[in-house]
């Protein structure tokens, strides 16, 4: 005990030691900037690929980092490229290095699965070690900083976004950003392997009105703080580096310009130290938003709510310096911002040693590590969700047998490659020799009494119904098909909001032309967002949404068709019926006058034309064998607000035919509240593997602290009263239990 207490002393020493250090370092390299260098520092220009904005031309540019008015750069990959724009800020009269930044979203030269799929896995360890891997790659290609993890909520599938995040839920998203954040910086800033992480976008994106991107947002401070903050809470305690603004207004004032986000909560109230940067050109749109007269005012907006670094709009370096001679900014402002950021130079390592990131030798190790692709397969075959899995004479159709069959592959992904990526995959030119295609990873577990015969069907997105009749021809000469339908990579993600969320183009009527055959047929869905597809829900007897997998999509795809492995995966977002019924989360309030049912219509609040309940509820997700959750026991039914707490215990059998894993998930509801409460929140969730046959008790601890919430106040409390308990495989988990919470 002891010696642990003189080891962490030790560590603190070293850390506020370091920490000194460089406060001292960067004082002092303060002290000898001109205004125009400091200014310099808050500008991060892109190179000239992997644009999302307008863009400065790539010869001024440089010209800019050589006389030190430049900051960082993003889109700048690879050890030559980087060194190259590193020795040019060298040659600055202080020779202050670049960060390179990056979007690093979903692994980086293996892709992993959207995170929005990844977080279907419920591994907060798998998900750390996808940050870890993409981060030593990302590092080894030359790059300090990516601009992950993406922590916004986000209720509505119209909004391309939902891809790169966590899906719906304040406490799961909580727990993953700092799974990615832990996993993006590893051992810490300053190891050749870890870089910044940046959580964005700071704030509430994921809430724009109508699901349509960049749109407005607004939301009670209250439901701000309780649902949309805490993820970026969970990051900035998790040691995040930097935090990006968002482009959306909120209750009417831009996120990039707004002093009650950037300076009251982040750097007030939870004392962050690091910088955060605007959204690509959030300082100058400011301008059309309303919110500042031009670009002058929009930096002065800017600055003054705390944005300390301008990404692509150049109103700082435009502007900073005339606001200061004009008095309106006061240098003090600068120096923090300026500050902050070389703070994290220091830390990573780039004052003693610039180019400590550009080494070739790790640059071709990683280029196609077969490590990171066998652990994309591995957290790709975590990563799917087995949504229907009905009998076909009286045998659940899944998992397929790798013998005495001749099985028809039809649909657009079937052969494809970067398809498989989705959006925010970072483009190599390799790319598609590199992904393993759906049709040759099932040929390759099949064995030699078994066929494969393939048929396209059709695109993804356009009318073409030309292939239908040899693909129904296929599917005539098969004993099954397995039908690989989707959205294209560029339906999801950034400017990629729709207000349709059908399968594209013909590929449903394709579905329905095959079914016809009666040969049984098994449903893959690629996506990066729930999509609506309701009839196959209807008829088609086995189902998996596999989202996009990246590298390794194929291999793990047909893992899960042949049972290698089991799937375990649970929808980290609510599947609605229709777009009509969105935004529809599970945590919602009771209202004044609830539905009874799916069919209770009678003044209640419900639509008319539609079951009240999603068509696959969050935390849903089946597996190939059937766990049974039961014996709910509480230590207690009576929990202390000071110090208080409960363990709550369930067995859960596998009583199945396959070995599997199963996430157990907790939810409470607060009955009564001086604010009305979620129908219910998660609290806690375990994924366990079980083999066949096999039962194990697990405990959950609660503690008040999970109790918590904001009152009208926004003030973060807990309230005594009485709270039922759910613990079961869904949010629609049915064994329950109730306790009070009393003084
Ligand atoms: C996106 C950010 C991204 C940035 C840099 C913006 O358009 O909103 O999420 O990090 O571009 O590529």
């Amino acid at each position: 005990m002891k010696k642990t207490l003189s080891i962490l002393a030790l560590t603190i020493l070293v850390i506020t030691a370091s920490g000194q250090k460089a406060d001292r370092f960067v004082n002092d390299l303060l002290s000898k900037m001109t205004l125009d260098e400091k200014i310099g520092q808050l500008n991060q220009y892109t190179g000239d690929w992997g644009a999302t904005g307008k863009i400065t031309s790539d010869g001024e540019k440089e010209k800019q980092i050589r006389e030190g008015k430049v900051g960082s750069m993003l889109n700048v990959i690879g050890v030559d490229k980087t060194r190259k724009l590193q020795e040019l800020a060298l040659q600055s009269r202080l020779h202050i290095p670049l960060i390179f930044g990056q979007d690093v979203i979903h692994g980086f030269r293996t892709t992993f699965p959207v995170p929005l799929g990844e977080t279907a896995s419920w591994d907060l360890a798998l998900i750390e070690k996808s940050a870890r891997i993409a981060a030593t790659e990302a590092a080894a290609y030359g790059i300090h900083w990516t601009f992950a993890p993406m922590v916004d909520i986000a209720r509505d599938p119209r909004w391309g976004r939902v891809m790169e995040g966590a899906g719906e839920d304040t406490y799961l998203g909580s727990k993953v950003a700092v799974a990615r954040v832990k996993g993006f910086q590893g051992n810490g800033l300053g190891n050749t392997d870890a870089i910044m992480a940046c959580a964005k976008h700071f704030a509430a994106y994921g809430a724009a009105v109508g699901g349509r991107d960049y749109n407005s947002v607004d939301m009670s401070l209250r439901q701000l703080n309780e649902t949309y903050l805490p993820p970026f809470k969970a990051a900035v305690d998790a040691g995040a580096a930097t935090l990006m603004n968002s482009f959306n207004d909120l209750n009417g004032v831009p996120a990039t310009g707004n002093a009650y986000l950037l300076r009251e909560k982040l750097k007030k109230e939870w004392n962050f130290k690091g910088f955060v940067v605007s959204d690509w050109g959030s300082i100058g749109e400011m301008v059309p938003h309303g919110f500042a007269k031009d670009e002058y005012d929009a930096a002065l907006k800017a600055i003054t709510a705390g944005s300390d670094m301008d990404m692509e709009s150049r109103c700082y370096r435009n502007n900073l310096k005339q606001l200061v001679q004009d008095g309106k900014v006061p240098v003090a402002l600068i120096d923090d911002a300026v500050r902050r950021i070389l703070i994290k130079k220091y830390e990573l390592g780039l004052f003693s040693d610039p180019y400590r990131f550009c080494n070739e030798e790790r640059e071709k190790a990683e280029t196609n590590n077969a490590d990171n692709r066998s652990f994309a397969r591995e957290i790709g075959v975590r990563s799917i969700v087995l949504l229907e899995n009905k009998p076909v004479n009286g045998k659940p159709l899944l998992p397929l047998s790798k013998s005495n069959a001749k099985i028809a592959l039809i649909g657009p992904f079937g052969k494809a490659t970067t398809a498989h990526h989705g959006f925010w995959a970072v483009p190599f030119p390799d790319d598609s020799q590199r992904i393993e295609t759906l049709h040759d990873a099932i040929a390759a577990q099949l064995d030699k009494n078994a066929s494969l015969i393939y048929s396209k069907g059709c695109n993804i997105q356009d009318n073409d119904t030309s292939l239908f009749a040899e693909a129904r021809k296929t599917a005539l000469s098969a004993d099954m098909v397995i039908m690989t339908l989707g959205e294209a990579p560029d339906m999801s993600g950034e400017a990629k909001s729709r207000s349709s969320l059908r399968l594209p183009g013909v590929q449903e009527e394709l579905l329905k032309t095959i079914f016809a055959t009666n040969k049984p047929v098994i449903l893959l869905i690629s996506a990066g967002r729930p999509l609506i597809f309701n009839w196959a829900a209807d008829n088609v007897p086995a189902i998996l949404y596999t989202w996009w997998l990246g590298t390794e999509a194929g291999n793990a795809i047909a893992d899960v068709l042949f049972g290698n492995y089991n799937p375990s995966g649970k929808l980290p977002i609510t599947f609605p019926r229709t777009e009509g019924q969105i935004p529809i989360y599970y945590n919602h309030y009771n209202t004044g006058r609830p539905a009874k049912d799916d069919n209770d219509k009678t003044y209640v609040s419900a639509y008319i034309d539609l079951p009240s309940s999603p068509k696959y509820a969050f935390g849903y997700g089946l597996s190939y064998t059937r766990f049974e959750i039961g014996n709910l026991q509480l230590s207690s039914d009576k929990m202390k607000i000071n110090k208080g707490k409960i363990e709550a215990r369930v067995d859960v059998k596998n009583s199945g035919d396959y070995d599997g894993e199963e996430v157990v998930q907790l939810y409470i509801h607060k009955l009564i509240g001086s604010v009305v409460r979620p129908v219910r929140e998660l609290k806690g969730f375990q994924k366990i593997f079980l083999k066949k046959g096999e039962s194990k008790a697990i405990t959950f601890t609660l503690t008040p602290e999970e109790l918590k919430f904001y009152n009208d106040k926004t003030e973060f409390v807990n309230e005594v009263g009485e709270y039922e308990l759910f613990i079961g495989d869904s949010s629609l988990a049915s064994l329950k239990s109730r306790f009070t919470l009393n003084e």
